[in-house]
């Protein structure tokens, strides 16, 4: 069984207002995408990455990528279409039953043993499964003039994290699925449970962060430079 990893790092990241994208961000001194990849290398050496980037990405530089089976594809318009567009590009490679993990690249700071529980939970499940964090603030749901509506229950609610795992045919389908009906995909899962299936909710770090607004970048920064971080 091959594992594919596959990065979607095809944004431009317009909410960081930064003057590159930000996975060319520096985080001590290298950029954001190199700590991302080496993580997944960390766990799974032998996996085949596949790098989901811009067509007019310039700032890649292969350096930054530490596996030995790699290629790299044009993404799409959507985080969606990339993470299409990477499936489609191993297509010829991938047995239907292979693990694909998805990963977004503007998370470096996700622990080895994250990666291990994910991808061990993904291989049981047959609907695959997602790291996941408890929501801890309370839930307000606002009304369209930005005033509280009603205090939504946390028991159940949970930050989707990544990587998000599931067998290649059945990530297929559902994200085929998904682009013909029209349906909103922010992570794979959303494709997944619009087939009328359950992933799996696996417990992951709050430390995961998405790199997304100026302010995480210095978190983020902070975070890889804990011992053990
Ligand atoms: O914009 P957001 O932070 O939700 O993006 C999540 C991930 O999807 C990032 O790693 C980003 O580079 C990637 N992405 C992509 N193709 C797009 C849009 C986002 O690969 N068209």
């Amino acid at each position: 069984m091959t594992l594919f990893l596959v990065v979607p790092a095809a944004g431009v990241g317009s909410r960081m207002k930064a003057d590159r994208p930000k996975q060319y961000l520096l985080l001590q001194g290298r950029p954001l995408m190199a700590h991302t990849l080496s993580r997944l290398h960390d766990a799974f050496p032998e996996a085949v990455l596949v790098l989901c980037l811009d067509h007019e990405d310039d700032r890649f530089d292969a350096s930054m990528v530490p596996f030995a089976r790699w290629q790299r594809v044009r993404g799409g318009e959507t985080r969606a279409e990339s993470v299409r567009a990477g499936l489609a590009s191993v297509a010829e490679q991938a047995a239907p039953d292979d693990l694909v993990l998805v990963h977004d690249v503007a998370r470096p700071c996700v622990q080895v043993e994250d990666l291990y529980r994910l991808h061990a939970a993904a291989g049981e499940h047959a609907d695959g499964a997602l790291l996941a964090a408890p929501v801890a603030d309370t839930m307000k749901r606002a009304d369209d003039c930005g005033g509280v509506l009603r205090t939504e229950s946390r028991a159940h609610l949970f930050h989707a994290l990544t990587p998000q795992g599931f067998r290649y045919d059945l990530l297929c389908q559902a994200l085929d699925a998904a682009r013909a009906g029209g349906v909103e995909v922010t992570d794979e899962a959303s494709a997944i449970e619009a087939l009328g299936r359950s992933p799996r909710l696996v417990p992951g770090r709050r430390d995961n962060i998405k790199v997304t607004h100026p302010e995480d970048l210095a978190l983020a920064g902070a975070l890889l430079a804990l011992p053990g971080g």
